[in-house]
């Protein structure tokens, strides 16, 4: 859509008013009209019906490149052929059989020869029911009561990590959030050795340390590998349990995940989206006798209390066979390589545009992810040598972004192109030399138009 008097905004109207009218009614149902929050967006979100490969459409007939991916759940594309057969498959034969079945034994099995920490696996249905189970299998395990988590990193919304991801820096407590659970959270920063030597040498109950191994969102915020060695040594020294949340990075950084990229392994892992196939579903993975304290047997032999865990949906069949469809073509194919090869060659191109145009913001990130950095402070950046472990602070204090995240997501949007709201974006292996020049064009005309609007200085 070429926009020569236009603002942004009013381009955004004109081409959606059946998401316009939806929003209206959704408004009315649900708080801010959403079911998740980062699907808020002003003045409203699009409204999908329907998904191919990279590609997606809205209600009122617009095609997005879609980088908003499913969360991250669809390394594989919209509607990847085998995975489809599979579901439907799964479908016909029944949706929940309230009882055990032979594709989770298969499931399970991929995930153990695909993820290098996987001795065991429990299923839940989503990547916070894994990082709460996770989280509770180590202070049981260690009898101790402290958690470590990262400033800035998500691992989902239970009341153990509600604080530290947005907001409550200081590890005090959310709305909502009992105290006594915030106090028992300890802060650290991400790539700060001497801050966690100091945590561990003035705590000694620390039961777990939790993080995503390639920093928060997806390396919005990077973490390199020798502070995940450094963390991994100290850990193992202090007889805590490692967590590697490797929800977003699980089968995506490579068929098994940062962990096997890194040649780091954990004591636990939680994984979900890619996990599932884009259908619900979680697991916690791990060390044996970790798990074992899921087990009936076991845990009366050893007369320790077992965790009880239940879950109506987990391991649910058409989950599962969505699942092994998605693992078993990851693990036989390049599909990781490619998606990841794509994202580096697009964040190349995108930065090109930056410096083309004088503009510095710049896009980062590592393997298949994509975050355009929109410089709240107007700092004198190169695009294309930004080093975002540097701005980690900046990043992390959202409110420092003053709105620019959404105007050039709305931008994109305009010209064809769905990325989420960090804005970020999630690639998958179906993009490809179209994708690629829809997306640079797309941001050229993004970048123009919001010079044009004053919005960015030259
Ligand atoms: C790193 C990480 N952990 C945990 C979660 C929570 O997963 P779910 O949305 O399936 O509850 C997410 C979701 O985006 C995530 O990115």
């Amino acid at each position: 859509m070429s926009l020569p008097n236009d603002t942004l905004s009013a381009a955004y109207e004109a081409m959606t008013p059946g998401s316009a009218r939806l929003a209206a009614k959704a408004r009315e149902l649900f708080p801010s009209g959403l079911t998740h929050d980062s699907r808020h967006f002003d003045p409203y979100p699009i409204y999908v019906t329907k998904a191919q490969g990279p590609v997606k459409w809205d209600v009122d007939g617009n095609k997005y490149v879609d980088y908003f991916g499913g969360h991250g759940s669809l390394l594989l594309g919209h509607n990847h052929p085998e995975v489809m057969t599979a579901v439907h498959a799964a479908f016909d034969r029944g949706t929940h059989f309230g009882a055990c079945h032979e594709t989770e034994i298969l499931w399970a099995e991929l995930v153990t020869q695909m993820i290098p920490s996987a001795e065991r696996v429990r299923f839940t249905s989503s990547g916070t029911e894994a990082t709460l189970m996770a989280l509770r299998l180590a202070r049981a395990f260690t009898g101790r009561s402290k958690v470590v988590r990262f400033r800035g990193h998500f691992h989902g919304w239970h009341d153990h990590m509600a604080s530290g991801y947005s907001n409550h820096f200081d590890g005090s407590a959310t709305a909502g959030v009992l105290e006594g659970i915030a106090d028992h959270v300890l802060m650290a920063d991400p790539n700060d050795e001497a801050g966690i030597e100091r945590l561990f040498s003035d705590h000694k109950d620390i039961a777990a340390l939790i993080l995503e191994p390639t920093g928060a969102s997806f390396g919005k915020m990077p973490i390199a590998p020798p502070f995940l060695t450094h963390l991994r040594d100290i850990t193992r020294q202090a007889g805590t349990i490692l967590i590697f949340d490797e929800v977003v990075t699980g089968f995506r950084v490579s068929s098994g995940g940062v962990q096997k990229a890194v040649g780091i392994t954990p004591d636990l892992t939680t994984l979900a989206k890619i996990l599932s196939g884009g259908l619900p579903g979680g697991a916690v993975v791990g060390r044996k006798d970790i798990l074992d304290l899921l087990d009936f047997k076991v845990t009366k032999a050893l007369g320790r209390e077992k965790i009880g865990h239940q879950g109506t949906f987990n391991a649910n069949p058409v989950s599962a066979a969505a699942g092994v469809a998605t693992l078993t073509i990851l693990k036989d194919s390049d599909a990781c390589e490619r998606a990841n090869a794509f994202a580096s060659t697009l964040r190349a191109n995108l930065n090109e545009v930056l410096e083309d145009e004088q503009v510095k913001w710049a896009v980062h990130g590592s393997y298949s992810g994509l975050h355009i950095f929109t410089n709240p402070d107007g700092d004198d950046i190169v695009p294309s040598k930004f080093d975002a472990a540097r701005y980690i602070p900046r990043i992390i204090d959202k409110s420092r972004h003053d709105g620019m995240p959404v105007k050039a997501r709305m931008g994109l949007l305009v010209n064809g192109v769905d990325v989420n709201t960090g804005p970020s974006g999630w690639v998958s292996a179906t993009h490809g030399a179209e994708e690629m020049a829809l997306t640079v064009e797309a941001f050229r005309a993004t970048i123009r138009s919001l010079k044009r609007e004053g919005e960015i200085g030259v």
